[in-house]
């Protein structure tokens, strides 16, 4: 998908559903996260564009005073180049920022804490190999390989099935760090149903 569609479809999905109000009872904060950030650029593009979809939805409502400031927490393993993300963050950003290392399968903010979670391409990663994929005595034994597009149907479902354990645990785990009636924007390839792919 190009960065123009996504920018069309992030700016309108917030211009629709985005609730924003005009007053904030603790701090005048808007915290936005990327889960799986990598070291960017596309990350401050993505960010960008979701700071800019929100400036217009509360100047659309006539609530230009109210617009809050932004802050960004970067999202990705600990092992991921953050020295290249902050020392390549663009100059004119108009947002605080804060590296967030850890898996996005596991909590990351305190209760009700987030506006606005995205993720772009990171979430189709799992959480782990299935453990059966691994086991010699079992059917969906996958010979040691790291793909499945070659493999039985067991092979196939294990990895389905630990999509949908990820999924679910990633959702409630979100849904506890995300505050009520904000918004969360997941960009996850895909593929049609009964094809399979590497
Ligand atoms: C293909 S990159 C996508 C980067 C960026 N979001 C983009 O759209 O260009 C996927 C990123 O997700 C990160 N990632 C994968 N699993 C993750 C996890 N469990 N927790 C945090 N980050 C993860 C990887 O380390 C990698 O940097």
């Amino acid at each position: 998908m190009s960065l123009a569609i996504l920018k069309a479809l992030i700016n309108d999905v917030i211009a629709n559903k985005l609730y924003v109000q005009s007053f904030f009872s603790t701090s005048n904060t808007f915290r936005i996260v990327d889960l799986g950030c990598s070291l960017g650029p596309n990350t401050f593009v993505a960010m960008q564009n979701v700071i800019e979809a929100v400036e217009h939805k509360y100047q659309s409502k006539g609530l230009e005073s109210k617009i809050p400031e932004f802050q960004v927490f970067f999202n990705d393993h600990v092992t991921n180049d953050f020295n290249t993300l902050f020392t390549t963050l663009p100059l004119e950003k108009q947002y605080f920022v804060a590296g967030v290392p850890g898996s996005f399968h596991g909590r990351l903010f305190p209760e009700a804490s987030l506006y606005v979670v995205h993720s772009s391409y990171a979430l189709h990663w799992p959480s782990k190999v299935p453990t059966e994929v691994l086991n010699k005595d079992s059917p969906a034994w996958n010979k040691g390989k790291i793909f499945y597009t070659s493999g039985s149907d067991e092979v196939a479902n294990a990895f389905a099935a630990q999509f949908a354990e990820d999924m679910e645990n990633f959702l409630n785990v979100r849904a506890r760090e995300i505050m009520a009636r904000r918004m969360i924007i997941l960009i996850v390839p895909s593929i049609a149903n009964g094809i399979r792919r590497s």
